[in-house]
């Protein structure tokens, strides 16, 4: 059966043809029935354009029906994208026993702060996927290092920053991630130069970074450890401001401040939480 089923130019095609073939054999039949004679070849001549005008309506509307059908298609792919990184995220998660849940809340604070900035629509999905992917190359960091209770040796410590070149590595084959890895790979680079793994410094670090690296370091203080309690809004906020110039971008700090103490139901939603 599906291998004579017509591709969407063939049924395109088909209707033209039937309707053509339709018109050429009963137009003329009804201008004789209905126009008198005298008149047939002003009639004649309306009825061409009238053929043009219908067929042309006839294909708008069917290339218009085929469109539609083509973006419910990509929007079926792009969430089917969407939550297959929403199961990576949640794996990374369940891994990093110590940070449950806080790939979502980092990612729906980014995005706020995204919008807040003027970061338009296309973008927002790359800050989104970005963020729900930012630690993903942790997945080539050892259990014993990712979960251990304690300190981490200096060499542990290497191995833990590798992550976002890692990062690079796993996400750089995948086509649709390619625009998405600001996050992942410079999440920890700080505004100073002093951070890693390349030590960017003010705008060579991209935007989308600088925003997620202020989300990062609140949501990890405000949130519950094995080892502590959470710091109070307040107080997260001011250790926030104290790395304003230093590890983040000031602007990027202002709207921060500016999001949280302004939008008492964000701070109350998936950051209320822990
Ligand atoms: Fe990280």
């Amino acid at each position: 059966m599906s291998r004579w089923r017509l591709s969407a130019a063939g049924r395109i095609v088909a209707v033209y043809l039937v309707v053509s073939v339709l018109w050429i054999v009963l137009s003329d039949q009804i201008v004789a029935a209905v126009v008198s004679e005298g008149s047939e070849q002003v009639v004649q001549s309306y009825k061409g354009i009238a053929f043009v005008l219908v067929t042309a309506a006839l294909i708008y509307a069917l290339i218009r029906q085929h469109s539609k059908r083509l973006e419910a298609e990509a929007q079926r792919v792009e969430d089917a994208y969407d939550q297959t990184l929403l199961g990576w995220a949640a794996a990374l998660d369940l891994r990093d026993r110590s940070t449950a849940q806080h790939t979502e809340r980092v990612t729906l604070l980014t995005v706020s702060l995204a919008r807040r900035m003027g970061v338009g629509h296309d973008e927002l999905m790359r800050v989104r996927r970005g963020a729900l992917l930012h630690d993903i190359g942790k997945m080539g960091v050892p259990d014993a290092i990712l979960t251990k209770p304690g300190p981490l040796t200096d060499d542990e410590w290497v191995q833990m920053r590798q992550h976002p070149a890692l990062a690079l590595r796993f996400l750089d084959g995948i086509e649709y991630l390619r625009d998405c890895l600001d996050i992942p790979s410079c999440h920890h680079e700080k505004w100073d130069g002093s951070g890693y793994p390349r030590g960017l410094s003010g705008a060579q670090i991209p935007l989308q970074a600088r925003m997620f690296a202020v989300v990062d370091v609140y949501d990890a203080v405000t949130s519950k450890r094995p080892y502590r309690e959470p710091m109070p809004r307040d107080e997260a906020l001011d250790l926030i401001r104290q790395g304003s110039g230093s590890h983040f971008d000031p602007d990027v700090v202002e709207q921060f401040v500016g999001l949280v103490t302004e939008g008492p139901a964000l701070a109350a939603g998936p950051l209320g939480r822990d």
